[in-house]
């Protein structure tokens, strides 16, 4: 009897859910057919993400996992790699479970897979959204083939505190191209068909406001005025929604004293009743338990919460499988709100195509032919190259000469491991290129590399050993710093030249990787000193996952190149820079301080009612600092190039536009250099008047352009009212009539200036 009920149940789940979804009502139709079937446990059992242990956060609450699959408790796994361990567990999924439902398979896919991309904040400089896409493209083309359908990926958390460590994740302090970023993210992960074997399901993330914590403490509290989230911060996920993102990740802060994983306006009112989204939310890693030490309730209490509020999926915690029965019972939540997020879930199965397939992703054969492969690489080294940042060259010191005596010093000059940044968990960190190899691949026997560390990452073992986790390690050497130092500075004297790789460690930045001191470590700056005394010249190849304090480097050293965490080919990239074969062309896409003091800054900032304009610093009475000038050392939307390039004024094609009209504004950008390069033409705008303060200036549109050595070039953009809107005090989306200045330029400080009205 019982093996006859089972049969006929697979039989129904099998007619209801095989077979394409051609229209939303019959998928709507299979998943009801589905649900009439589920237990409330098996309901429950999809909202259940527990990770699969291979690559951890934080504390797993889960174990057992294989049984849970089996008994129908867990609706997907993440982070956890090869077609062979995912195949593993689908099939216990579908071949052990009573209704045979597949799960989801998510990973922290990030900026790429195998082959991996600069970190996000690196790539988010080279403003090129056709590239960015294709790296998004190619993550997917590679997890998918691994057995991944599903990534935590765009993070589009507007960061304005270089002190967060998870500054490096995601792409910057600007709202605009934030928002064009994460839409290319998400047309590149998903493609046009999420159900096709080689894109992935976006999930963007972190919703809301992670990037602004306070104190730059991971994980703090977020307090601000809808003001600034509905113009400032919350535009780049609805961008992303927008573009399509099949899921968001609720985040770990508060929001007006209620976390986000339970907070009702959040997750419901903003996000599913203003934006309309119609996907799924999860929580963060174990961001429903946290919920106990935030104060709002016991798991059991806060799990109902989340459910109410709108969470659909538990990642790790286990709250809402584990407590909503019981809250049920007593009447504290309803059954509808759990068969929604049941639903939500099943849907996307349904997109993925998993119950068509459900090991659509699982091609062996496709992992072995269509990850980390030479081509792929090839693109990931030109990608790098394109995301670096010139950030001085005094006298033309780069790029440098194929040949000669070159000292390469420096902690990170050797250190293939570190080349691909934070959250880089599927790569093979020692096939990275480290800088040292790289050099030799571009240099061949043409010219002499002299090779020493110089210095650790910092002097202090502790911290270096926390900067270095996950075995990416320095290998620390134990001699005292002077002697190390010594060492350098023997081979230093005998170069032409001296390349001085020095910077933060890979996991100095990203997750719990908040710094309260962000400069270049002390004793890799007593190196720098070291080396600018011995009179050669230094070039500074810098990496970092947060704009550093380089005050002093500015002053000191005549070639600074930013090369973040270029990826697995990071090592050739730079080298193709270093020497020529690649012209810089990333533009920052946050601002570099002079002090963290002054932290946050950022180039859109508002007035106040004493601005120090035009006037000299210091002046008693008007906003600016005793101690140090309100500028920064690097603007945002700065970089070099190895040529240099002119820009016309601006010209308007009106000076009065209409509500309904557009405004065209064109420019003639010149390459006046001896060489071919990329120039990204920004234009910002300015509203002079409004029913609300607003910034002094917003970057509104950009153009990336490749001029030939003298090659001369119309840049023309074209503006409508959207563009001029904003939220008012009454959170309406409003264009106002006035005058507005319109500036073009290569940053946000070097502009030529032009003026209309909107009327
Ligand atoms: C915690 C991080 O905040 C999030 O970005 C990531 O996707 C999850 N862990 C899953 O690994």
């Amino acid at each position: 009897m019982k093996s006859l009920l089972s049969f006929l149940i697979i039989g129904v789940v099998l007619a209801a859910c095989t077979a394409s979804p051609k229209s939303s009502t019959s998928v709507d139709k299979k998943i009801d057919s589905l649900m009439a079937l589920m237990t409330l446990e098996e309901k429950l059992g999809q909202l259940n993400l527990p990770s699969a242990g291979q690559f951890t956060t934080g504390e797993a609450a889960s174990s057992d996992i294989a049984l849970k699959i089996e008994k129908g408790l867990v609706g997907g796994l993440f982070n956890i790699k090869s077609v062979a361990a995912i195949r593993e567990m689908q099939q216990i999924a579908v071949e052990k479970s009573r209704l045979k439902i597949p799960l989801i398979f998510g990973m922290d896919v990030i900026h790429g897979y195998e082959t991996t991309f600069p970190i996000p904040l690196g790539l988010s400089c080279t403003w090129n959204m056709e590239l960015i896409e294709a790296t998004a493209r190619m993550a997917a083309q590679e997890a998918s083939a691994d057995g991944i359908n599903w990534t935590f990926s765009p993070m589009v958390d507007l960061a304005r505190d270089a002190r967060w460590g998870r500054i490096s994740e995601g792409s910057g302090e600007d709202t605009y191209l934030g928002s064009e970023i994460a839409k290319a993210m998400v047309r590149g992960y998903q493609g046009n068909d999420l159900s096709a074997s080689n894109t992935l399901m976006s999930c963007v993330k972190h919703f809301a406001l992670y990037g602004a914590a306070e104190a730059g403490l991971d994980y703090n509290t977020v307090d601000m005025s809808y003001h600034r989230m509905y113009n400032e911060y919350l535009p780049p996920y609805k961008a992303a929604l927008d573009a399509g993102a099949g899921s968001i990740m609720a985040s770990f802060n508060e929001i007006n004293g209620i976390p986000a994983t339970a907070n009702k306006w959040l997750l419901t009112d903003v996000l599913r009743n203003e934006w309309g989204f119609r996907g799924f939310v999860v929580s963060d890693y174990t961001g429903v338990m946290e919920m106990v030490e935030h104060g709002i309730g016991d798991l059991q209490e806060v799990s109902a919460k989340a459910l109410e509020a709108g969470l659909d999926m538990d990642m790790v915690s286990e709250g809402l499988l584990t407590t909503l029965e019981k809250s049920l019972k007593e009447g504290r939540i309803n059954e509808a709100q759990i068969n929604l997020a049941c639903r939500r879930i099943l849907e996307a199965k349904f997109k993925l195509g998993l119950f068509d397939d459900p090991y659509r992703y699982c091609d062996e054969n496709r992992a072995k032919t269509e990850v980390f492969t030479p081509a792929n690489r090839a693109f990931a080294r030109k990608v790098a190259a394109e995301s670096f940042v010139l950030l001085k060259n005094q006298n033309s010191l780069l790029p440098l000469k194929k040949t000669g005596t070159i000292a390469l010093i420096g902690p990170l000059a050797d250190a293939a491991n570190q080349m691909s940044g934070t959250w880089s968990v599927a790569t093979r960190h020692h096939e990275s290129v480290s800088l040292l190899k790289g050099m030799q691949n571009v240099l061949g026997s043409n010219a002499r590399i002299l090779y020493a560390k110089g210095s650790n990452l910092d002097e202090d073992a502790q911290l270096e050993a926390n900067a270095t986790p996950f075995g990416k390690t320095l290998n620390r050497d134990p001699r005292p710093a002077n002697v190390i130092r010594e060492e350098a500075l023997r081979i230093a004297r005998q170069a032409d030249v001296i390349v001085a790789a020095v910077g933060e460690s890979a996991e100095m930045n990203g997750e719990t990787a908040s710094r309260v001191d962000i400069g270049i470590p002390e004793t890799q700056r007593d190196l720098l000193k070291a080396l600018v005394a011995t009179g050669k010249p230094v070039v500074l190849v810098l990496f970092t996952g947060r704009p550093l304090i380089l005050r002093w480097e500015h002053e000191n050293l005549p070639a600074i190149l930013n090369v973040w965490f270029g990826g697995s080919e990071a090592g050739d990239a730079i080298a193709d820079v270093l020497f020529g074969d690649v012209n810089p062309s990333g533009k920052l896409t946050t601002t570099f301080p002079q002090h963290i003091g002054q932290i946050p800054i950022y180039y859109a900032r508002k007035n106040t009612g004493r601005p120090l304009g035009q006037k000299k610093w210091f002046t008693k009475f008007l906003t600016n600092y005793l101690d140090v000038s309100n500028e920064p050392v690097y603007p945002f939307g700065y970089g070099l190039s190895f040529t240099t390039f002119t820009y016309s004024e601006p010209l308007l094609d009106k000076a009065v536009m209409g509500m309904n009209e557009s405004l065209t504004i064109s420019v003639d950008v010149t390459n006046t250099g001896s060489r071919d390069g990329a120039e990204v033409v920004q234009l910002y705008i300015r509203d002079l008047v409004g029913s609300v303060t607003r910034p002094v200036k917003e970057l509104k549109a950009f153009k990336k352009i490749n001029l030939k050595a003298g090659e001369k070039q119309k840049v023309t953009f074209t503006l409508t009212k959207d563009d001029l809107s904003f939220y008012n005090a009454d959170l309406q989306f409003i264009a106002e009539p006035g005058e507005f200045h319109v500036y073009v330029g290569g940053d946000s400080q070097q502009v030529k200036q032009a003026s209309f009205t909107l009327k």
